[in-house]
């Protein structure tokens, strides 16, 4: 299976499904010397685990990671950072109904079709526990990005969504609430909506929005490996994501450009940022942000239609623990992704000039 590797200097590897042993990672282009704080990485990973509250999947994972190589006398010694995650809670009994049938909208069919086929188990390889492995590098490159700041929210569950823009938002309530959303009535809001939702056995999208603090000019590699195509590859790589926009994304296309344009401050700074910080695919200094949408995920606690490996129309009824809605959890694992790609980018523009 080619597709398991992201990033040309700061490359992370992943292996793993979610029925397995473990899911693990191998990061390869880490400089030595970074004193690694291993419990940051580790709340890392708890804010993405499963069970941590009532409105996500209830499968009871420790998500505890063991780095086996690459690190000595707590700094990167240069060399690939291997690490695992053991898979404990696995309940695979759960999915011998979905052995011989496809649930809708979910990879079950295409991984069929394409390999011969499948670790129905827990979705295999297709599921999103193998982002608890791009979370933990996420976290290391966070610890190498110094002054970059990358932060993201939930701004939207179903058609709740959050109108403020995020100058204006306090995003140190972030983790105050189950939903991960910085405006306390909306998380409110949003909690009931996941609940009720989560009760009659269906599933719910949303949107996570993010926004990059202190980013230097010149990241981004013209013209195939623009920063903003990177972004969006790297958020478009994460299970269930269904749309990615940056600056003033979709809705720049009913703009004028009068309006549109970002006017000069004379230190090269703009008045306005519909660029989302990005101009010709590099970095120009003003924060980059964008909006990563996620859809209602597959897996019904309901009886639905579907087909069998024969091709008859069959009704199933879902089973398992899931997650109603995804963006609580996403939060986390788009943060590690956009970390990534900052990463490699920043150290690709180490060959910029002489
Ligand atoms: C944090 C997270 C948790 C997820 N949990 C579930 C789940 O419980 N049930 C489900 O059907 N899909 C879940 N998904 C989505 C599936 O992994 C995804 O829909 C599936 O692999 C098919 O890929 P696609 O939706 O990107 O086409 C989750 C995604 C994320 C990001």
């Amino acid at each position: 299976m080619a597709g398991n590797s992201i990033g040309r200097i700061f490359r992370l590897s992943t292996f793993g499904e979610s029925h397995g042993a473990a899911l693990g990672g191998v990061i390869d282009g880490c400089p030595a010397g970074l004193e690694l704080d291993l419990e940051a990485v580790q709340s890392e990973l708890d804010r993405r685990k499963p069970g941590q509250s009532a409105i996500v999947t209830q499968r009871k994972e420790p998500d505890k990671v063991r780095f086996l190589s690459g690190i000595f006398e707590g700094r990167t010694t240069g060399t690939s950072i291997g690490f695992i995650i053991e898979n404990t809670n696995q309940k695979s009994k759960d999915y011998t109904h979905i052995k011989d049938s496809y649930r809708p909208s979910h990879a079950d069919y295409v991984y069929d079709q394409k390999y011969g086929f499948r670790d129905y188990r827990g979705g295999g390889r297709s599921s999103a526990r193998e982002t608890a492995v791009r979370v933990v590098a996420g976290a290391i490159a966070k610890q190498l990005l110094g002054t970059m700041h990358i932060t993201a929210w939930v701004s939207a569950v179903g058609d709740l969504e959050l109108k403020t823009t995020y100058e204006a938002l306090d995003f140190s309530t972030i983790e105050a609430n189950i939903v991960r959303c910085p405006d306390v009535e909306m998380a409110q809001k949003m909690e009931e909506r996941i609940r009720e939702v989560r009760k009659a056995g269906d599933t719910i999208g949303g949107v996570v929005s993010c926004v990059i603090k202190n980013v230097p000019v010149g990241l981004g590699e013209p013209v195939f490996d623009k920063l903003h195509a990177s972004l969006g590859s790297a958020m478009l790589s994460i299970n269930a994501v269904k749309g990615f926009e940056y600056g003033s994304g979709f809705a720049g296309s009913r703009m004028l450009g009068s309006a549109h344009n970002d006017a000069y401050h004379s230190d090269g700074s703009t008045k306005t940022n519909f660029s989302g910080g990005i101009q010709g695919g590099i970095s120009n200094g003003m924060d980059i942000y964008f909006r990563v949408a996620f859809k209602p995920v597959a897996t019904l606690i309901q009886e639905y239609e579907t087909i069998d490996k024969n091709g008859n129309i069959i009704q199933m009824q879902g089973k398992g623990r899931h997650d109603p809605c995804v963006v609580p959890r996403a939060v986390p694992i788009v943060e590690a992704m956009a970390a990534l790609c900052m990463m490699d980018f920043s150290l690709l523009a180490r060959t910029n000039r002489l």
